[in-house]
């Protein structure tokens, strides 16, 4: 169980450790990263395997490590591009004068050096060199350069080098790491690209001009500052719905949960945890065409999270205090003004798949209902693949087993359908 802070609660790093003696660092970091409710993710450089294991690193950060960058396993799971851009921040430590020097002058001919060139994040750096390679010009030019390209540095700090000499050079402790990570994260961390470039290609799509905004994953919720309540939803789904609505040529707004998964390409992702910010996320992010409520929002919130964790043993077992969350689906399709001109929610059920779905479209007053049965044995919650029935007035259309991929590109052709061609002048304002 974690315990202490959970300031990086929801916060995902990618950890790029290249090969200096400081590495050994770089373990008790994960460590200090994962206690505040951090996730980490690392990458080593080829360097790095000198003075780290993958296990250990693996073992700490709870995920896989990644290390080469034509990795046919990496590319089927999670190709370089989406690792470099599903985290909230990439720091690099130790940042070693080779990597320093790679990132500064734009090099990608490794996993780490193609990671700092691709992300679409922040990058911190936590020098750890030699004194006289840190002083030296070529490496102050490419922190200069680096700096002016707005990446930020903690550290290097003075004192004993492992080499026997004293200066500039040590990489900061990791508790110093940990608070430049925390200050960098208040900020929002994503660089920009200029106006109308990294958008899919779509013109003419089905939904082009469209305003598309979609919740995905689960929500997560307190029960005191360490534990939480939460499902098995893992945003599948919702994410490859947002995926193939940018595809289709709509402008997307993704309110996600906690989940593993990376962030879909052209895709405004904002990260929530709970159901209550869920709800103000999407609130914020109205007005919209359509409204696609994937998201397996819990149903109840624990009624006064205390400030502190509850010990065990001092007054019994705990029992807790539930009340209901908002329903956010509900909410949107029922606003009196600006409401989405399609609302679509999902009906996961274990029974009375299609009474159950039909009562949701009625209680909810939603156009449509994407009905599956999430039942033991299906291997839908967390799985690849779908069962889906469409679930509206007019009455039901169930689709074969599909991966979900193809179930989010056919609900996406459905919803254009359903929604007519775009009149000029009729799209969200
Ligand atoms: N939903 C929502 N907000 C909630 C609960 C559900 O927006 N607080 C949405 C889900 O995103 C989904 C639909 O409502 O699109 C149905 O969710 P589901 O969990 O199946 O139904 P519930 O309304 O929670 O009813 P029950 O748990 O009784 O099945």
């Amino acid at each position: 169980m974690l315990q202490g802070k959970t300031t990086l609660q929801g916060k995902q790093i990618l950890l790029v450790i290249g090969g200096g003696i400081a590495a050994y660092k770089s373990l008790d970091l994960i460590r200090r990263l994962r206690e505040r409710g951090g996730s980490v993710r690392a990458v080593l450089t080829p360097a790095a395997l000198h003075f780290v294991t993958p296990l250990s690193i693996a073992s700490l950060s709870g995920n896989r490590v990644h290390e080469e960058l034509f990795s046919l396993i990496d590319e089927a799971e999670m190709g370089h591009i989406e690792l470099s851009r599903a985290a909230d921040l990439v720091v690099v430590a130790p940042a070693t004068a080779d990597l320093i020097a790679k990132a500064a002058n734009g090099l990608a001919n490794d996993l780490a050096s193609t990671l700092l060139l691709a992300t679409d994040k922040k990058i911190l750096m936590a020098p750890a060199m030699n004194l006289r390679m840190w002083l030296h010009p070529a490496t102050a030019r490419n922190v200069q350069r680096l700096k002016a390209d707005g990446a930020a540095f903690v550290g290097p700090a003075d004192g004993d080098m492992a080499c026997g000499e004293y200066g500039p050079g040590r990489m900061s402790e990791p508790l110093e790491i940990v608070a430049a990570i925390e200050a960098a994260l208040m900020q929002d961390t994503t660089v920009p690209l200029p106006p109308g470039v990294g958008r899919p290609r779509t013109v003419g799509g089905s939904l082009a001009g469209r305003k598309v905004l979609i919740t995905s994953g689960p929500t997560l919720e307190p029960i005191d500052p360490v534990r939480y309540i939460a499902n098995r939803s893992s945003g599948r789904q919702g994410h490859a719905i947002a995926r193939a609505a940018a595809l289709a040529g709509a402008e997307v707004v993704l309110v996600t949960g906690p989940v593993s998964i990376p962030d879909p390409a052209g895709v405004d992702t904002r990260h929530v945890e709970t159901a209550r910010e869920m709800l103000a996320c999407v609130d914020a992010a109205l007005p919209a065409d359509i409204f696609v409520s994937a998201a397996a929002v819990a149903d109840w919130r624990v009624d006064e999270v205390g400030g502190n964790k509850i010990k065990k043993g001092l007054a019994g077992t705990p029992s807790l205090s539930l009340i209901e969350n908002p329903d956010i689906l509900a909410h949107v399709a029922q606003l009196a003004q600006g409401r989405p001109g399609l609302v679509v929610g999902f009906a996961a059920e274990t029974e009375k798949l299609l009474d159950n779905a039909r009562a949701k479209l009625a209680r909810k007053r939603c156009d449509l209902i994407v009905a599956n049965d999430v039942g033991e044995g299906t291997g839908v919650m967390g799985g690849l693949s779908n069962t889906v029935h469409l679930v509206t007035l007019d009455g039901v259309e169930s689709w074969p087993p599909l991966d979900k991929d193809e179930v989010a590109r056919r609900l996406i052709e459905k919803m254009a359908a359903l929604f007519g061609p775009l009149a000029s002048g009729d799209q969200a304002q």
